[in-house]
């Protein structure tokens, strides 16, 4: 037995491989291959002495190959993102909350609305990144059949567990009432419809059964990944990432908006991954993208949009921090046909323009941020935005 903690010689590795060699046709024999058994891509037996790997072998889904085998690489983007994706990495503690905590219990510190729009927004994300992280575990990533794709799921899992992390940190600093808030997606109807119209989604990717490799599941694939990147993430999460980041603006919870921003900076990095990986599933398999289901799609993109607007009217009976309901009617077209474009659909919303430009500034530049009046660097290491 091997253990990890011990030097290692050749000839240790040698008796290693050699039981492992003895053992294995016992394996064969006596049990199902654990793929047949588990229907999961991953986890196949070993075939020994098998040809190596090349390049044009891999594809994104419904791929045979190797998967435990990083190298050689073939879709850089993904790889790329994952250093990226590291290079940002932070941590909830790390940002200093005392401000945003006498602010919230001074009782003149806020007005009742913007109390409402920290609790709606804490209330609906706390939960949401639940089920984003639930989804990339649970549904996605058994089905995407490429390790440089993968290797970036699993950073993109531990930072949905971050912003979780954060969300509860907040929370808890401020002293707001847990069970309010974590319940709010089964107890407020706005936040409720936007979880309940995402669940399905991964419902039917969790079915035992369900295998990719027909045109209809590599569909149902699809509109998974369209409903969680596309939907939730690049639409879902806009109203909140504008209102948290107003108060931040407005030198009001600057704690909590900034634990936005770094959200916002990690989600936009999600979103352009799923983006990719979305439009690569769509070029290795262009007989997917058929009128009926580009139909569909921009359907609930629409839905999703409505949705969205509920909750901004919700969150925002009267005007505040300089925003106002109607403004979002504007906002979330004008993201809509954003996202429509990036996976090749057409826009939906015909000359939406965008109320909220400072928003753009933040999402649209790639290799240095502006946030407000202050810079952030996007590559950086250390947990730590770098203002200046
Ligand atoms: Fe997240
Ligand atoms: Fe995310």
């Amino acid at each position: 037995m091997l253990r990890w903690d011990e030097p290692v010689s050749g000839a240790d590795l040698a008796a290693h491989n050699g039981a492992m060699a003895v053992a294995r046709p016992v394996v064969l024999e006596d049990a199902p291959t654990v793929a047949a058994s588990t229907g999961a891509i991953g986890v196949e037996n070993l075939e020994m002495g098998a040809s190596r790997i090349r390049v044009d072998d891999k594809k994104i889904i419904n791929c045979r190959a190797d998967l435990n085998q990083l190298v050689p690489f073939k879709y850089t983007w993904a790889w790329d993102k994952y250093l990226a994706a590291c290079t940002n990495h932070w941590m909830p503690q790390e940002i200093n909350m005392s401000a945003d905590i006498a602010l919230w219990k001074d009782p003149h510190g806020l007005t009742p609305d913007e109390r409402t729009i920290i609790k709606r927004s804490l209330g609906y994300f706390s939960t949401a990144d639940s089920l984003v992280a639930n989804n990339l575990v649970l549904a996605v990533y058994r089905h995407i059949t490429n390790p440089e794709c993968r290797q970036y799921l699993l950073r993109q899992a531990f930072e949905e567990a971050l912003h979780t992390h954060a969300y509860q940190y907040v929370i808890q600093s401020l002293g707001m009432d847990e069970a309010e808030i974590f319940n709010m997606y089964r107890e407020v109807p706005s936040v409720h419809d936007k979880a309940a119209f995402s669940l399905p989604f991964t419902q039917e990717l969790c079915d035992q059964n369900f295998k990719t490799g027909t045109p209809e599941a590599d569909q149902r694939l699809l509109r998974n990944l369209i409903g969680f990147y596309v939907i939730v993430e690049g639409i879902f999460f806009y109203v909140g990432f504008v209102q948290m980041l107003s108060f931040g603006r407005r030198n009001k919870m600057i704690g909590a908006s900034e634990q936005f921003q770094y959200i916002l900076r990690d989600e936009s990095m999600h979103m352009n991954f799923g983006i990719d990986v979305i439009n690569q599933i769509k070029f290795e398999n262009p007989h997917l993208w058929t009128t009926e289901f580009c139909d569909e799609i921009a359907a609930l993109i629409r839905a999703a949009v409505e949705l969205e607007y509920r909750y901004a009217v919700d969150t925002m009976p009267c005007g505040v921090l300089g925003l106002n309901a109607a403004m979002f009617n504007d906002y979330l077209k004008f993201i809509a046909n954003r996202r429509c474009a990036q996976i090749g659909l057409p826009e939906q919303y015909l000359g939406a323009s965008n109320p909220f430009p400072w928003m753009s500034e933040v999402l649209d530049l790639n290799k240095e941020k502006n946030f407000f009046e202050t810079r952030v660097i996007e590559y950086q290491t250390g947990g730590a935005l770098s203002w200046d």
